[in-house]
This record gives structure tokens, sequence and C-alpha cells, in this order.
């Protein structure tokens, strides 16, 4: 799902300024006198323009770090800049994409990638326009006016990048955006992001995977983070030249970098398994980090 809101305000901040910045987050969840910490002492930095993946075990606290980045959660302690300032609440220089579309299937794809620019005020000739233009960006063009239950699932998840990207966010976040997609169309959608991130100067990105291949693939540092409570475990750089082709996965560059966050994430899954027992966490760990998922 795309979240919009309404006009993006104009930043001021030179490119030294971090686009995102966490000093020492921590988030506590209280409920009933119990407590559970979900991210302690948390500090990292994004710049403007960086793709960044964040990686780690299932409930390690990923989700909860683009939420209060997303300003849907406030942070217990510690400090959450975004372009300097500090920031709590939702605006507008967000975008947000779920791991589930969410495209609203009473409207037609145009009028889900238009939603935004809605939000935004703008004419709608003007956002129709706007919005024409990024669905033919990520290959929907001629679907303009079918509805979502008339598009396969990647054919969807386009449509959602299209109303995450129509509003130009300066920051985006997603969340295992590609995870519901069958391995094909998931590598396919890896390389229309880079694409499409590219062609727009998609800004900066924070992106959540379980998949190490894909964050590897996709981002210029990948920060992965250790079992609940999350922390910052290592900041690992990705240095492959952009554009990227999906035939760099098996260069002996890119296996190596792959290997070497396996081992990083492999103790902390081991971890997070030892302390869940439902049965959907344990699928997720399978999925996320036994060695054939790369
Ligand atoms: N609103 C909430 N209230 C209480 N606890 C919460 C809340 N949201 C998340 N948690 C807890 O915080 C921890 C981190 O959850 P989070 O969803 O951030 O993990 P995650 O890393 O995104 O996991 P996954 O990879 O499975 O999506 C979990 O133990 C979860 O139960
Ligand atoms: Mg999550």
């Amino acid at each position: 799902m795309a979240r919009l809101r309404g006009p993006v305000r104009e930043h001021t901040t030179d490119a030294s300024t971090p686009r995102l910045e966490a000093r020492s987050l921590c988030k506590t969840f209280t409920k009933r006198g119990n407590t559970l910490e979900a991210l302690h002492d948390v500090s990292f930095s994004v710049a403007p323009g960086e793709f960044v993946a964040l990686l780690g075990a299932s409930g390690c606290g990923k989700t909860t770090l683009l939420r209060t980045v997303d300003g849907l959660e406030p942070i217990t302690s510690g400090q959450l800049l975004i372009n300097g300032e500090e920031e709590h609440t939702p605006g507008p220089d967000r975008g947000v994409v779920f791991q589930q579309d969410s495209l609203f299937p009473w409207r037609s794809v145009l009028k889900n990638v238009r939603m935004g620019l809605e939000f935004q005020r703008k004419p709608r000739k003007v956002a129709s326009e706007q919005a024409r233009r990024y669905i033919e960006l990520v290959g929907l063009g001629g679907f303009e006016d079918h509805y979502p239950h008339e598009l396969s699932g990647g054919m969807r998840q386009r449509a959602n990048l299209a109303r995450a990207f129509c509003i130009q966010p300066e920051l985006l976040l997603m969340d295992e955006p590609f995870a519901a997609l069958d391995a094909q169309t998931r590598e396919i959608m890896q390389t229309e992001l880079l694409r499409i991130w590219a062609e727009t100067a998609g800004g900066t990105v924070l992106f959540v995977t379980h998949q190490i291949d894909e964050a590897t693939f996709l981002s210029d540092r990948i920060v992965v983070l250790t079992a609940r409570p999350g922390r910052i475990k290592e900041i690992v750089d990705v240095p492959f030249p952009r554009p990227r082709d999906l035939s760099i996965k098996r260069t002996p560059e890119f296996v190596a970098i792959v290997d070497r966050v396996w081992t990083m994430i492999e103790e902390e899954v081991r971890t997070a398994m030892g302390m869940t027992t439902s049965h959907d966490s344990v699928d997720d760990l399978e999925h996320t980090a036994l060695p054939g998922n790369r």
C-alpha cells in the first residue's frame, strides 16, 4: 500500500544533512503493566538519495522502526531526526509501501494512483496527467481503467509503486513490498523498482526485507539488526555500481556479501527462533534465513 498525504513540504536542508537519523533510539511497548522492548539503542543515518535496506530476524523490530520513522509510533527515548528536525508525526514527505497491496478495490488504477495527488489538492486534470505518466513508467499503460481485481499480484504491486512514487516523496518507506509475490515476479520487481527509482530520482529509500539477496541487490547499505530487542549488529556497504542488472547476483563479489550477511544474521535468527513458538513465526524464519532462501 502506498499511503499518501497533503502537499510535500519544501526543505531547505543541504545535502550534508541526513535525510533520516536515529540516535540511540529505543522503543518499548507497554500493555497492562507488561513491557516489551522492541528496539534498543539504534543509531544510524540515511543520506539524501541513499537506498538503505533493513534486515533482521522476524520480530526484531523492523516494522516498528519504519512506523516510528513514519510518525505512527512515538519513540520511547533517543532521537529521530528527519531532515535534521525531530519529527514524530506523519508527514507528507514520506510515502509508505507495505507488503500487501492496499489498492482501493472500488477505484480504477488511475484513480488509485492519483489519490495522493488529490490529497495534495492538485487539480484533477494535472493529477490525472501525472498519474498516467507514473502508470506508464511502471509498465501498466493501457490498464488505467482496470480495477485491482482485474490485475495480477505483480501488476497490483506495480500500481502500488506508481502510487508511492507519484507523490514524489522525499523518503520512501517500504516494508517487505514484494513478499507476497512469486520468486520470478519478485526478481523482476526488484529490477523494476531500481529502474523507477533511477528514472524518477526517487529520493531516499528505507526498505525492509527478509531476503539477504534482495537487500544486497537493491541497496547502498544494509543495516543488520540483532534479534529482539533490535540493536544495530552491523552496517554493511554494498559497493556495486548502478545501474544494476540481475546478473550481478551470480558474481563472486555479490555472493561474498550475501554469505557475510548470512553469517552475521544466522545467530540472530537462531536466537529469535528460540523465542518463538507460533507457526507463523517459524514459517517466517524459515522463509527468511535458511541457506536455500538467501
Ligand atoms: N503495537 C504493538 N504493541 C505491542 N507490541 C508490539 C506492537 N507492535 C509490535 N510489537 C512487538 O514488537 C516486536 C517487534 O515487532 P515488529 O513487527 O517490529 O517486528 P518485525 O521485525 O517487523 O518482524 P517481521 O519480520 O516478522 O515482520 C514484536 O515482539 C512485536 O510483538
Ligand atoms: Mg515486519
